[in-house]
């Protein structure tokens, strides 16, 4: 009796050793090392600029998609040529200038995934223009778009043209799901943990024909016109965004030099203070009347089609006054919670990502490295200053039709700034110029797409797999369970 009970002791003992070995190796493997190899999924947006158009292919793990920071850009595509509002009068070559790309991103997508892949294609400004001078033009630019992208093998998810206030809140996402702000796992709290709204970033766009504002302002603010409210991860978000057409870049030369035209005491020969010296463009004055945002009704603007010769001055003060009568900052008042041309605007606060034109503009001056806001003013009035040919033999490989522009775009982007949105001298410090995030290029087509794949739930993630927080807790149960049963075994055991 006494050497069975020995011996079953022992087996026992040897059991729940066993046992407990299992359960703790069980317990140090990780989910992902025993579960299947992660299935990767794709999409693709093409982002239709008023001067050109892009394709973004993206790529996630489709186990973790509910996680933010999961989706990584996989390729980008410059489409050649213009944007796709400047085919209105040749609507199938819109189309046609798309297939580079579009191949381009099939290399990428392996054939198999090919069509579960969605295809989005969103169009901003420009082609906002376009359907608000001739809504038909438009239509057909869209449906030939829409044709070219049927033949290929992807899922092709609708051609639309997105509002500016989308524009802006899906920058906005775009942002803030790259760098984390929404919800985020900590690893030490074994848990999901929502940083507060107010350190979200706010977003800062300028694109050929709009720019984009939009941020969480602080505090309450009565004023709900300008808002987008959407729920993220159980979290409601109550985001601020305006965007002005006709205050991108590319209209805004436009109107300075019809302003400058109009203001002119000669009728052919117009001084341009933002050109450099010795630099000379001759532009028709035609070319206005066929461009929404120049064409209101100016008694100004003579009605004939005649070419008038701008030349520039290299006058950096000149510049900013010029720039500056683009807005209507009177229209104001006294009120403060505005920007211009009578738009509410709450005060800026938290941190700025500052993308697209911002960053050009200022990358070519070397500006994007954090530089004081005094540095900034410097170094623009000082590149304004310079005359054609300093810069067009000081910088061979710049495009020379944008040379000429980046001191009128400099002056643009302080008005801006400054001026209208009311950035100051310590504010200043919190605009961040940058393109990217990590690889991912920063604009509004991977919230867009985020936004409509559903990828951002509007409930809190529960239990996420992946994560291996639960599996711990049981196999340290389990162990825990296992010692107490054989110690309770033994007891009972040697009693007998
Ligand atoms: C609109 O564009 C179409 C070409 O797509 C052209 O045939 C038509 O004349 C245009 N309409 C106007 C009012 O300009
Ligand atoms: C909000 O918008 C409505 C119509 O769109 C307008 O009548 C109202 O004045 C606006 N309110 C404010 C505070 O701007
Ligand atoms: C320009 O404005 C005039 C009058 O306001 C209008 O008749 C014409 O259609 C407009 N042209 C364009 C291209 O919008
Ligand atoms: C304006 O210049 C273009 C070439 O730049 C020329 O074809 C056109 O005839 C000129 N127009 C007038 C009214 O002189
Ligand atoms: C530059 O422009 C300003 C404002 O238009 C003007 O007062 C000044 O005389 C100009 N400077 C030169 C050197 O032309
Ligand atoms: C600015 O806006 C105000 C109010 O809307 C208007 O009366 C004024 O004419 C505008 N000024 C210019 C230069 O457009
Ligand atoms: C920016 O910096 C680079 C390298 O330091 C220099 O070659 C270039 O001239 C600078 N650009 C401007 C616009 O000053
Ligand atoms: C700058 O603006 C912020 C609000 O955006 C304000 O709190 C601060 O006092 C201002 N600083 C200066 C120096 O005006
Ligand atoms: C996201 O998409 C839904 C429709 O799926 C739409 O109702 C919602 O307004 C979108 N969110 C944003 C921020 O635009
Ligand atoms: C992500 O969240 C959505 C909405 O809450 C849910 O329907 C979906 O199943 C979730 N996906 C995964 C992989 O957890």
């Amino acid at each position: 009796m006494f050497i069975n009970k020995k011996l079953f002791t022992t087996a026992l003992l040897g059991l729940l050793v066993t046992l407990s070995i299992i359960a703790l190796i069980l317990s140090l493997v990780r989910v992902e090392d025993v579960t299947l190899p992660p299935t990767v999924q794709y999409g693709m947006v093409f982002d239709a600029g008023s001067s050109h158009t892009s394709l973004f292919v993206y790529e996630w793990d489709s186990d973790k998609q509910n996680n933010t920071g999961v989706v990584s850009q996989t390729l980008s595509c410059d489409v050649q040529g213009p944007g796709i509002s400047s085919y209105a009068d040749d609507p199938p070559k819109a189309g046609d200038s798309l297939r580079e790309c579009l191949d381009e991103a099939l290399k990428v997508i392996p054939a198999a995934k090919q069509r579960d892949v969605s295809a989005y294609f969103g169009a901003t400004a420009g082609m906002r223009l376009l359907r608000e001078q001739n809504s038909s033009a438009a239509d057909r630019v869209l449906a030939e778009i829409a044709k070219t992208i049927q033949e290929y093998p992807v899922a092709f998810c609708g051609a639309q043209i997105i509002t500016g206030e989308e524009e802006g809140a899906y920058g906005w996402i775009t942002i803030n799901y790259l760098l984390e702000s929404f919800t985020k796992y900590s690893p030490k709290a074994h848990m999901w943990v929502h940083p507060e709204a107010a350190n979200s970033f706010g977003a800062l766009d300028l694109g050929g024909a709009s720019t984009q504002i939009s941020f969480a302002p602080k505090g309450s603010f009565i004023n709900w016109n300008k808002t987008s409210r959407f729920m993220l991860y159980g979290y409601n978000y109550n985001i601020y965004t305006h965007s002005y057409i006709c205050y991108g870049q590319n209209e805004m030369w436009k109107r300075l030099a019809k302003e400058l035209i109009v203001e002119s005491p000669s009728s052919t020969l117009v001084e341009h203070p933002c050109y450099p010296k010795d630099y000379k463009e001759t532009i028709s004055l035609s070319s206005f009347r066929t461009s929404p945002c120049t064409n209101q009704s100016d008694p100004r603007l003579p009605l004939d089609d005649r070419n008038v010769t701008l030349e520039g001055r290299s006058n950096a003060s000149g510049c900013l006054v010029a720039v500056k009568k683009l807005f209507n900052f009177s229209a104001c008042g006294q009120s403060q919670d505005c920007s211009f041309d009578g738009i509410y605007q709450p005060p800026v606060s938290g941190q700025f990502f500052a993308f697209s034109a911002f960053y050009y503009n200022f990358k070519f001056l070397n500006l994007t490295e954090g530089q004081s806001l005094a540095t900034v003013r410097e170094t623009i009035e000082h590149f304004c200053a310079r005359t054609w040919e300093d810069l067009s033999s000081n910088y061979p490989e710049e495009n020379p039709e944008r040379l000429p522009k980046y001191c009128a775009n400099a002056n643009y982007i302080l008005t801006l700034l400054l001026d209208a949105y009311k950035f100051n001298e310590t504010s200043w410090n919190n605009i961040f110029f940058q393109m990217k995030v990590g690889s991912t290029n920063v604009g509004w087509t991977l919230g867009y797409m985020l936004n409509l794949t559903n990828m951002i739930p509007a409930e809190a993630p529960v239990w996420v797999k992946g994560h291996t927080p639960s599996l711990w807790a049981a196999a340290i149960a389990f162990v825990t369970f296992t010692l107490a049963l054989g110690l309770v075994a033994l007891v009972v055991l040697l009693w007998t």
